[in-house]
């Protein structure tokens, strides 16, 4: 077929769930939410199931996992926000993140089948989500005092760790640290367990390290030993011999600099292909590094075959994975890798393998 298709390596997946237990002692939290980042929830879930809890951030997903994993704890990493979806989690025995008053009051009123246990989230320093840390014993008592609670985690959410230089992360750590808790606690992502083991507590929470891409500004996932989950790639379906002074795709934005042959690539925007990927873009052609040229269309991209003298109508053409880290694809984008990940749409076959 020549249109995008995107490979899913299971032993990939493995490999870097292992990268995680090689780092850490911690339990692990298999961070699967939108879709395990794009590349298939239950079929990620199947090779992460020695991962002591998988979290997602919508019920639904809770839900939908629930049916294929009755006894597995799944957590709901913003919890829910009505009285009806906290009885639907004691329902489901989900497990769920407070990380407001509202939610301890909807809690409070909730008639649960069963108990669950809340991940109380604090607000180190990112300031998104979790309760000021004025608050945070008091809903600790709050929390442990409702009979449909049994059993309260803290956690956090580090908000600068994929910059091992910002002082953030320490700073968060040592406010976190300073909590009076006796419970278990869990701090890490991916930047925290590859570059804070003191950061690790009793349970770590693994999301992008997972699929293969670093969670690190400026490297990319084999730095870190990550190897890529998904390889997206399609086929040249038609090559241009232009002259100098030709210019390319809507606009014309790139102009040909001599004569030269332009390689027209069946992916674009419609499959998740980023609009906004400028010209220089790297993308492989049958294993050889080239450049992106002009607009990315809806269905269609343009490439300078410069550097592949030897490419044909058929050529595979490798937009990210295992030749090409998706990091430096969303580097020259202007954007990371969840982000091309979570954005390849449902036209594009997902085809899961060894
Ligand atoms: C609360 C929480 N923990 C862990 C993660 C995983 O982060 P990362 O993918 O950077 O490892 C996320 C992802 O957004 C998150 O929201």
């Amino acid at each position: 077929m020549s249109y995008a298709i995107a490979h899913l390596s299971r032993s990939a997946l493995l490999h870097n769930f292992q990268r995680v237990k090689a780092s850490t002692s911690a339990k692990v939290v298999a961070v699967i939410k939108a879709n395990a980042y794009g590349h298939g929830v239950l079929e990620a879930a199947e090779v992460l199931q020695e991962a002591e809890v998988f979290a997602v951030a919508r019920l639904q997903e809770a839900i939908e996992l629930r049916a294929q994993w009755p006894d597995k704890p799944i957590l709901l990493l913003e919890g829910v926000s009505d009285i009806e979806a906290w009885q639907c989690c004691g329902e489901h025995h989900f497990d769920a993140v407070v990380h407001c008053q509202d939610q301890i009051l909807q809690l409070a009123q909730a008639v649960m089948v069963a108990p669950i246990a809340v991940w109380l989230k604090v607000d180190t320093g990112m300031h998104r989500l979790g309760f000021p840390l004025g608050q945070t014993e008091h809903a600790i008592e709050q929390l442990s005092s409702l009979p449909c609670i049994k059993s309260v985690k803290l956690m956090t959410h580090f908000c600068c760790a994929d910059d091992v230089a910002s002082p953030m992360t320490g700073q968060q750590l040592l406010v976190f640290n300073g909590i009076p808790f006796e419970g278990e606690c869990s701090m890490a992502n991916s930047a925290a367990i590859l570059s804070r083991p003191d950061a690790s507590k009793q349970w770590v929470r693994p999301g992008i390290m997972l699929y293969g891409s670093s969670p690190f500004t400026g490297k990319s996932g084999p730095d870190d030993d990550l190897q890529a989950v998904m390889t997206l790639h399609t086929k040249l379906i038609s090559i241009q011999s232009l002259a100098k002074g030709d210019a390319v795709g809507y606009s014309g934005t790139y102009v040909c600099p001599e004569d030269m042959k332009i390689g027209v690539a069946a992916v674009g925007y419609a499959d998740g292909y980023p609009r906004h990927a400028p010209s220089g873009t790297p993308v492989m052609v049958d294993g050889n590094l080239a450049a992106l040229v002009g607009r990315v269309s809806m269905d269609m991209i343009t490439i300078d075959l410069r550097q592949v003298p030897n490419a044909v109508v058929g050529s595979v053409v490798e937009l990210w994975g295992s030749n090409l880290s998706a990091d430096l694809v969303a580097d020259a984008a202007g954007t990371i890798a969840y982000d091309l990940f979570c954005g390849v749409t449902p036209r594009v076959p997902k085809i899961w393998g060894d």
